[in-house]
């Protein structure tokens, strides 16, 4: 846990999950520039009302918490980050109202805050959505590191909100000022958008923030052409799912399998739920789980795991989330289940594996990517 100071107090902060390797703060330069913004031009009073989107791991909830917030977010980590955050500063939870983004926050508010989201699809349609909550006095404030502000990120908010100001760049940050223009008619959010999967009629529909969006990404279709063939009853999970096509293909080439789809993104578990029904109806069983990796899930409970990890955690990289989802594999498993992993070649997956389960096995490679898998024994 490291202090974060500012002009609303010194708060202890943490990731979530907390990890043992705590090179990664739980706020960024963004959060501490819009934290003095705020203070210094006293954008906040006892009665406003105030929105904040994507706070990371609630560094700004939990610094403008007196000020009851809502704080509306697409990740489960990041709420459940904020939670910790509150309790751990001695704050009640209840001093801030968590929203899913498939929720829609009520309005009207008259300070939004918006950290900017990795996806430009997100950032549409989250501008979509805050645009009926606006009154003509409303602000809002964007806030991001400067390598994740282009010119399309302003672009946006120009079109969607209103005539939009850059401030000078802080400790590699900055904020993006957008004035409302309620006479500006954008239209609506045109999310969620749909593709067909090739060589199939099925209709894919993705969320905004939902992994590859537009379209089939190559290693997940490289995954699909490599499934595990069985007819046998089996419980599958697809670990990290999106939009749910590895577990959906599970699913179709084993009408005896029963597929659990988890995602920690409330997006991704929708858009999975949603492709799922519109294939086999809504007879056919199957779980939908926001969580942690594998987090309340049965150990002993699963026979085949299926995942394409991430190696991005909102714009931070690393893999501490793969080898989690690794080591959560091994306890969820059966004696003899197997987890299925596809990485690019350069991540070096099979060393983890090996590690871990004591064996791994190549199942297919190409130039760019390999499948690997471990079996528990
Ligand atoms: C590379 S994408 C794979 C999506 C899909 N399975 C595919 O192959 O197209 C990784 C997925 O892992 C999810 N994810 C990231 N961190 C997670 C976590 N801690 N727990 C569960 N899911 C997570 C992301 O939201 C994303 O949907």
């Amino acid at each position: 846990m490291e202090n974060l100071t500012v002009p609303q107090g010194t708060f202890q902060l943490a990731r979530f999950p907390l990890r043992k390797s705590k090179n990664l703060r739980a706020w960024d330069a963004a959060d501490e520039y819009l934290l003095q913004q705020i203070a210094e031009e006293k954008l906040l009073s006892a009665e406003s009302s105030l929105l904040i989107i994507n706070d990371s791991f609630g560094a700004l909830t939990t610094g403008l918490a007196s000020f009851k917030p809502t704080m509306w977010s697409d990740s489960y980590l990041a709420q459940q980050g904020t939670l910790a955050n509150l309790k751990n500063n001695g704050l009640a939870t209840e001093q801030a109202e968590l929203l899913n983004s498939l929720q829609t926050p009520k309005g009207p508010v008259d300070l939004i805050i918006i950290k900017v989201p990795k996806s430009l699809a997100m950032l549409e349609d989250q501008l979509f959505r805050i645009r009926p909550l606006l009154h003509a006095g409303s602000k809002v404030i964007g806030a991001g590191m400067v390598k994740n502000i282009h010119t399309s990120t302003l672009k946006l908010f120009e079109q969607i909100i209103g005539s939009t100001q850059t401030s000078l760049a802080k400790k590699k940050a900055r904020l993006i000022f957008s004035q409302p223009d309620l006479t500006l008619n954008p239209g609506e959010t045109p999310y969620p958008s749909s593709y067909t999967l090739e060589n199939s009629d099925l209709l894919i529909s993705n969320q905004a923030n939902v992994f590859s969006r537009q379209g089939l990404d190559i290693g997940t279709r490289f995954f699909l052409q490599n499934l595990p063939k069985s007819d046998a009853p089996q419980k599958v999970i697809d670990l990290g799912c999106g939009n749910g096509l590895l577990g959906l293909m599970a699913a179709h080439q084993n009408p005896a399998a029963e597929v659990t789809f988890v995602d920690e993104s409330h997006m991704a578990i929708a858009s999975a739920k949603a492709n799922f029904i519109a294939a086999f109806g809504p007879d056919r069983a199957a779980e939908f789980i926001i969580t942690d990796c594998l987090n309340g899930i049965d150990d002993s409970s699963s026979d085949l795991i299926l995942n394409n990890p991430p190696f991005h955690q909102q714009h931070a990289i690393g893999d501490a989330i793969s080898l989690q989802m690794f080591n959560e594999s091994k306890r969820v498993l059966r004696q003899r289940g197997s987890l299925w992993v596809i990485g690019n070649l350069h991540l070096a997956y099979h060393k983890e594996l090996r590690r871990l389960f004591g064996n791994c096995r190549e199942i297919a490679t190409n130039k760019k990517f390999t499948i690997l898998s471990a079996k528990k024994r």
